[in-house]
This record gives structure tokens, sequence and C-alpha cells, in this order.
């Protein structure tokens, strides 16, 4: 069995209870002696907790009753309809997942109450996150209920134990084409989803390959309702990756037109047979039509023909089928009439209304592939008729693969942040997802996972706020970044006030020192082709993939107005008219919007180069800013978390100097634009 660490779920971890822990401490064991869980309550894993915690964190052994009692922490089941002591709107309760929490003076206890037991049990992971910030338990009184119906975690597992853009080790559930679920493992994945409110995973790859069709079949469902089993209790639904031609790979059908009868029946059966082994089964995720994976294009069916038909086999179960965005076609880099960017609201938005109403469209935050910056795909807010869900990368593939430092808080808080600017209506990406906007039924955030079978969980120590951070903006989009971080910190890393600081402040810098040493500009595309990691100026120039930039030796980027692809076409007008203009386009993705001479002139009066030039001599240098700031916290931490992560910023210190030097050298090799400022070019 692996070792691993607990993450912000470790209770015991000594270096968070140091300064003024102890007189907390104190004052917590002596106000509370008692655990009150209704007795209705099914789920042990709400009192475990309760317990496991007072007694790790606080040394304090809660006497559980299942009479009501003072000095208590009591978890009530409430029915939103029901009359009761918690004067709270009955609509917070009818929300799944809704909890309050709130001191009672008159028993000086403090109340969990929630319509459900996940409910209670995000109640009782919310109340450990305010014990960790030591906060006044008298004062306690909050109300939570999250925003997204949907809350999921896509692993891209591999059944050979593989993970693709896996920077953590190998899958934690699978190993040799069997499903290896390490059970006590599986069970504390469970509880760190659950504390920052994940609702469902997909365990397996989005490209369904090598034995992987085969996990809806009978060959291996018992072990697939055994993962089921283990995160049930945490209020974690179980969802599968399918490949579109299951039944000619699985089954021995010699189709898979979504029309033909006998299609339909096969996928009937199988999911009658998953539902019978997991009654509470999610649904299934596709990737059909792209990237080498088959779809219905191969048979002349459209995407909501394809969705549909999977959708109606699903719908009778309570089932969702959640259908990605990602589809576009591999392309001749000499054909500049096609610009990739473009693809999924080509083939998408005319579908619009023509999706089953268990039909999630799940979108990339970007109309390319999760580079540093990129537009917000142009799809949210053009599908009103459509369930629209975000997908994110928490896996940091173009990021930094979790040995560079990079928290995406940040960048997905812009993301959800963003308006279309729909005529006369005020939305963001946030409330368009979470279904209000067009009462859609369903709707949520998804993120592609960075976790795999490493002792931390995630590569880089750091990186596992990012998985954090993803939990907590899908359950509550208005978090900022830094509120976020800090709650990470404390649960995990440190709560001495000086430590805490300058951890949030490494993370909260991260993302954009990233981004000036890497591609700057909105540009992307510069990376290693395959493994994604480090530059290679022109590894994506003259491929199949169809994100160039098309540098020569007086310009650079694709113009994606509407004198070139017609891109910027896709939003609605306020923002076409912003992109459109080089004046009006914002700064940070002028390379993605326009094609630029390398002496345009940018709003602080350098020329483009000279601003790239810039930002990678100065993104480098913050770089080593941050590894400084990092090892002077040396003896303050965990010397295992502190000498990895210092390992780390040794080997990203590379890559950043190796970004530097390769971009800067290319652009003067490209332009014989010299450094204004001397500093070396090769
Ligand atoms: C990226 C990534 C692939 C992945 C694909 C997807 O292109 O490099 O590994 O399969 O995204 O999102 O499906």
């Amino acid at each position: 069995m692996d070792k691993y660490s607990l993450c912000w779920l470790d209770y015991s971890n000594p270096y968070i209870k140091r300064k003024t822990f102890a007189s907390y401490a104190q004052q917590v064991g002596a106000a509370f002696t008692n655990l009150f869980i209704d007795p209705s309550v099914k789920n042990t894993a709400i009192a475990n907790e309760l317990k496991r915690f007072f007694a790790e964190y606080f040394g304090v052994a809660l006497v559980q009753s299942s009479k009501l009692s003072e000095s208590a922490i009591l978890c009530t089941l409430v029915s939103p309809d029901q009359q009761f002591h918690v004067d709270v709107e009955a609509e917070l309760f009818r929300v799944e997942g809704s909890f309050v929490i709130r001191y009672m003076a008159e028993s000086r206890s403090v109340m969990i109450a929630a319509a459900s037991e996940t409910g209670l049990l995000y109640g009782v992971f919310h109340l450990i996150r305010l014990f960790q910030q030591q906060r006044d338990f008298t004062l306690l009184d909050c109300k939570e209920m999250p925003h997204n119906p949907l809350r999921l975690i896509n692993h891209w597992d591999n059944m050979d134990g593989s993970v693709e853009r896996g920077y953590a080790g190998r899958s934690i559930f699978f190993e040799n084409d069997k499903i290896t679920a390490d059970k006590k493992r599986i069970t504390d994945y469970g509880r760190l989803l659950a504390s920052v409110g994940i609702n469902g995973t997909v365990i397996n790859n989005v490209n369904v390959k090598g034995r992987a069709p085969f996990l809806i079949t009978s060959e291996y469902l018992k072990d697939v309702a055994a993962i089921a089993d283990i995160l049930r209790p945490y209020g974690i639904r179980l969802y599968l990756s399918v490949n579109f031609m299951s039944p000619v790979l699985a089954g021995n059908l010699d189709t898979a037109d979504p029309l033909a009868p006998e299609v339909f029946r096969w996928w009937q059966d199988r999911v009658r047979d998953i539902y019978a082994a997991i009654p509470d089964f999610g649904g299934f995720l596709v990737k059909a039509d792209s990237e080498y994976n088959p779809g219905p294009h191969n048979y002349g069916r459209s995407q909501a023909e394809g969705a549909n038909m999977l959708a109606r086999a699903l719908g009778p179960h309570g089932g969702t089928l959640i259908w990605r965005a990602f589809v576009y076609k591999l392309q001749d880099w000499r054909d500049t009439s096609i610009d990739r960017a473009r693809a999924a609201y080509d083939i998408f938005q005319c579908l619009d209304g023509q999706f089953d109403s268990n039909v999630i469209l799940q979108i990339k935050n970007g109309p390319l592939d999760f580079q540093v910056r990129e537009p917000v795909s142009p799809l949210f807010g053009k599908m009103q008729h459509t369930n629209q869900m975000l997908e994110l990368q928490v896996a940091q593939e173009y990021t930094g693969q979790q040995i560079d430092l990079c928290y995406l808080a940040p960048q997905w808080k812009e993301i959800l942040d963003f308006d279309p600017r729909i005529p006369g209506k005020k939305v963001t990406v946030s409330s368009i997802i979470k279904g209000s906007v067009w009462n859609r039924p369903r709707g949520g955030m998804a993120a592609v996972s960075n976790i795999g079978r490493d002792y931390n969980w995630t590569g880089h120590w750091l990186a596992q706020a990012n998985w954090y951070a993803f939990g907590r903006l899908a359950w509550d989009p208005s978090l900022n970044p830094e509120t976020i971080a800090r709650e990470w910190v404390l649960g995990s890393l440190s709560n001495d006030e000086s430590i805490v600081a300058s951890v949030v402040s490494l993370l909260l810098q991260s993302w954009q020192i990233y981004e000036q040493y890497t591609t700057p500009f909105g540009l992307g595309w510069m990376v290693t082709p395959g493994t994604h990691y480090g530059p290679s100026p022109e590894g994506y120039e003259y491929s199949i993939w169809g994100t160039y930039h098309r540098a020569d030796t007086k310009a650079i980027g694709v113009d994606r107005t509407k004198n070139g692809t017609g891109y910027t076409a896709q939003y609605y007008e306020e923002w076409a008219h912003i992109y459109d203009s080089r004046d009006t386009c914002p700064e940070n993705l002028i390379l993605f919007f326009h094609r630029l001479p390398y002496t345009y002139r940018m709003k602080n009066g350098k020329t483009l180069i000279q601003n790239y030039y810039d930002a990678h001599f100065k993104g480098y240098e913050a770089m080593r800013e941050m590894q400084n700031q990092w090892l002077s916290l040396k003896d303050s931490i965990d010397p295992q978390v502190y000498q990895e992560v210092a390992e780390r910023f040794t080997k990203q210190e590379e890559n950043a100097r190796q970004w530097r030097d390769v971009i800067n050298s290319y652009f003067y090799r490209k332009s014989g634009i010299p450094d204004e400022e001397g500093r070396t070019l090769y």
C-alpha cells in the first residue's frame, strides 16, 4: 500500500499548530465536549470526521450521544418544508448540499443543519476550515449553498496505470488493465474531494483506449462499483468516459451509428447493467470526433444526434451525458484559411436547442487548449438553450507541469467573472454555467485532475492548492483566490501569519510570472511538441494541430479579427469590436487576436519585441525572487515539504532560463532587432 500525505486534512500536522494555536485549542477544548448526530443520519463519515478532527487537531475526545446536549457540536437534519428553529430561508435547503452553521448561545453549542447527509458532511468540513482559521466560535453564523449543481473532477487515467498529462505519479484507480483502487487511499481521496464540495468524478481518460471501452461491461463493472461504493458516503457520484465506438469495440456490432436501432439497444443494455451495479451512477463523459477519437461525424450525424442517443439511454435512470465541445479537425499548416480557434463555435453554436435536457456541453475555458492565457470561449452565452459546463485544467499541462509553480485560481477567477456582454443582460460565465441565466436544468464546472499516486498527490506540494482551489471555486465562484490560498496554507503548511503571508504571495504571483517567461500577450503554443514542457518556438509551426504563430522576419501572430479569420465575430458585438481593434484589444491577449509587426508600439511606448524581451528577462528575475523567498522559509515549515519544493524551484529555474533565452534568441534571430538594454541574446 502506498504511503501518502493527507494534504489539508492532516489534522495532526504540527506545523499548522503553532503560535496562537495552543490558547485557541484550550478555548475550544473547554467549550465542546459532546457530539450530537441526528438519529436519522446513517452516514458514519459525518461523526467520524468530527471526532477525528477534534482528537487529532485539538486533542479533544468528543462524546457522541443521540440526545441533544450542551457544549456540543450538533448535526441536525432539517426538511425544507418543516418549521424549525433555524430561521433560514427554506429555499437554501432546497439546494442539495447546502448547510447552516450557527453558534447557539443558550446551549453553548455549534449547530450544523442541512437537508441531506451530504449537506451535513459539507458543513462538517466547513466548520473544520473555520476552526483552522481560529474563528471565534461564539460568532459563527453562516449559510452556504453550492453555486454549481455539478462539481466534477475528470481524471485522464488509463487502464495501464499511466495518466495522460499526469505529473504526480500513476493512477490511483488502475494498473495493468485492472482496477487496483486501494480502499484506504480512495477513501481519503473521497474525503479530500468532499471537503471542497466536489460531487462527481470521472475516473478514466476521455481518450478511451486499451481495455477502457470494456469498463462498462461485466468484465469490470463489479470493480467499478466497488469504487462507487467507497465514494458514496462522501456525496461523490461516479462517472465514466466512454468511447463512441464502443458497440464495435466492446460489443459485437459492426456499426456505432447513433441512429441505428441496434446501437441504441446496445447502449441501453450497458446502461441497465451499470445502474444495476451502481444505482447512483452519474453518467458518461464523451470526447468524440476529436484527436483520433471517433464520433457521430464518422456516420454523417451531428454532435447533437450522437449526444442525444447516449442521453436517451441514460435518461430513464437519471443519468447525465456530458459531451465535450473540444472538437476540431486536424489540418494542413499551409492552409491559412482554417483557424482552429473557430472550430468549437462553428460546430456547436448552430446546434443550440437540439440537445436533450440531460446533456451538458462541457466547454474548455478558451477556444484552443488550456494555454497560459486565452480569451474566454465565445460559446459561453451563445447557447441559451443548451446546458453548459466550464472545463478547466487543474493538471498543469501547459502551465509548468507541477514542476514550475503556477497557482491557477487567479486565471479561473478571470474566466468565471467574464461577462460576454449580451446586449441588455448582465451575466458572467459563472452565472451561465450554473444554469440560472436561462433556467437550464443542469450545469457546472469540471476540471482535469492533477493528482496521482505520488506521496503528496500532486507532484509539487504547492500544486495541491490548485486542486483545493478548483473545488472551492466550483462551490463558490465569488471567493477570491487569495482567500482560498490562505485557507489552503492554514490547513496544509502553517498557521504562522508571516509564513502564511509569504506562501500566499508566492502563489498569487506565480501564474503571471509563468506567463511572462513563457508566452505573454496571448501568444501561446511555443512548447515542446508531445511533452508540452519547455520551449520550442516552432515546435508546432509545421504540424497538423492548428496551433500556429506564423512568425516571420517582420511580424508574428494570427489575425483573428474581422479582416482575418473572423474569429472575433463569434463574440457578442461589444467584445468583437474591442478585440477587432489593436487599440482596444487587451494587451495581454493582443497576439491572440492580431498579427503585429515586431516594431508595433504598445501602450507603454515600447515596441512589441522590446516588450517581449523585457517580459522574459523580468519574468526570469521574478521567478528567482520567488525561489529565494521559498528558500527563506527553511526551518519554518515541514522539512520534507521545504526540501521537495526547493528541488522543484531548482528545476523551475532551469526551465525559466531556457524559456527566456530560447524565446528571446528566436525573436532576435527572426527579426534582427537587438535588445535596447543590450542584455544577452544568443
Ligand atoms: C490536450 C492534451 C491531450 C488531451 C486533449 C483533450 O490536447 O494535450 O492530451 O487528450 O487536450 O482535452 O482531450
